[in-house]
């Protein structure tokens, strides 16, 4: 295993090697997790800390069930039952968790780099889990995975990643990878939605979606971000569905064996018809649930080896 850092803050950095170690171990992890074994003393005596400042539902599931396979003793702290809501700041917060000896610490935020700063602070290994615009690097792994497992590689393959980029750090963590890796990335949206450093990226932009997936291997549709827009940047949700929805008659541009993603929580009928979204055999949304636990796993598990303090 080649990860050469203490922390996962971002995809961006990361080199081939790197990423294909990270997945190659993540796919062991799919594979014990559905022989139903789990491995739980790998993390035992250690404490894992999900401190999320925004909401979540999967990724804090899924880091929780990932520590608890593991066997790290799993604490789970959302800030409405923090003391930040009582004034304290990110730095007071960093030597508590120094005091409980936490040693790996999961961490969203609505802005930012404060992972980043976070990690300057605290003992612990710190995972990003999406800081704000910036990057949701194990997103990014889970969906390297689910396509790699579909397609084999990821090398040459097309990947449209569409609607809401300028907001997504899911978008930025998956341009980040699969440039590194070698697809060739497209991004789809509305002017207003796509960000300026998207050609400093290597992604081409689009602005129509039926030029945007034609001959796609992968469609990744994302989430209108509306909490993090300044207002004015979409038109209404039904014009949205109209130029950006994904349905099937957008999807039979793409490839016919392409595959439809979605990093949830989904809008159906804003960004993505129920139709393709429950589509049987093309839609992987179910199955990128599943990797999120065992690229988790993977992270977690390359992240204890490097820690220092024994137990
Ligand atoms: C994403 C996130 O929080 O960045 N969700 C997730 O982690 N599965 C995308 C979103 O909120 O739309």
């Amino acid at each position: 295993m080649t990860y050469p850092r203490k922390h996962l803050l971002a995809i961006e950095g990361l080199e081939p090697p790197h990423i294909a170690d990270l997945l190659d171990l993540a796919e062991s992890y799919a594979l014990l997790n559905r022989s139903g074994k789990t491995q739980r003393d790998l993390l035992k005596g250690r404490t894992l800390i999900n401190l999320f400042f925004e909401d979540s539902t999967r990724t804090r599931t899924s880091f929780e069930l990932a520590g608890k396979r593991l066997g790290a003793d799993v604490i789970n702290m959302s800030v409405s039952t923090s003391s930040v809501n009582k004034g304290e700041t990110l730095l007071d917060t960093a030597s508590t968790l120094n005091a409980m000896h936490c040693d790996l610490l999961v961490v969203r935020h609505g802005q930012s780099g404060a992972p980043s700063l976070l990690s300057q602070k605290v003992d612990a290994a710190v995972i990003n889990a999406g800081d704000g615009t910036h990057e949701h690097p194990t997103q990014a792994l889970l969906d390297a995975l689910t396509i790699r497992r579909h397609k084999g590689r990821l090398e040459g393959l097309i990947v449209a990643i569409c609607g809401d980029i300028a907001h997504s750090r899911v978008a930025r963590s998956n341009m980040h990878l699969l440039t590194t890796m070698g697809s060739r990335v497209r991004v789809v949206g509305p002017p207003t939605l796509i960000p300026a450093e998207a050609a400093r990226l290597g992604v081409e932009v689009f602005h129509d979606m039926k030029a945007g997936l034609a001959g796609a291997d992968v469609v990744m549709m994302l989430r209108l971000q509306r909490e993090r827009m300044s207002g004015g940047m979409v038109p209404s949700a039904r014009e949205f569905f109209r130029f950006y929805g994904l349905d099937a008659e957008k999807l039979a541009y793409a490839k016919p064996d392409s595959i439809v993603m979605h990093p949830g929580p989904m809008n159906r009928g804003v960004e993505i018809d129920s139709a393709v979204a429950d589509h049987p055999t093309r839609s992987v949304i179910g199955e990128q649930v599943e990797m999120g636990v065992a690229c988790r796993m993977a992270v977690l598990d390359v992240l204890a080896r490097g820690l220092r303090r024994n137990v």
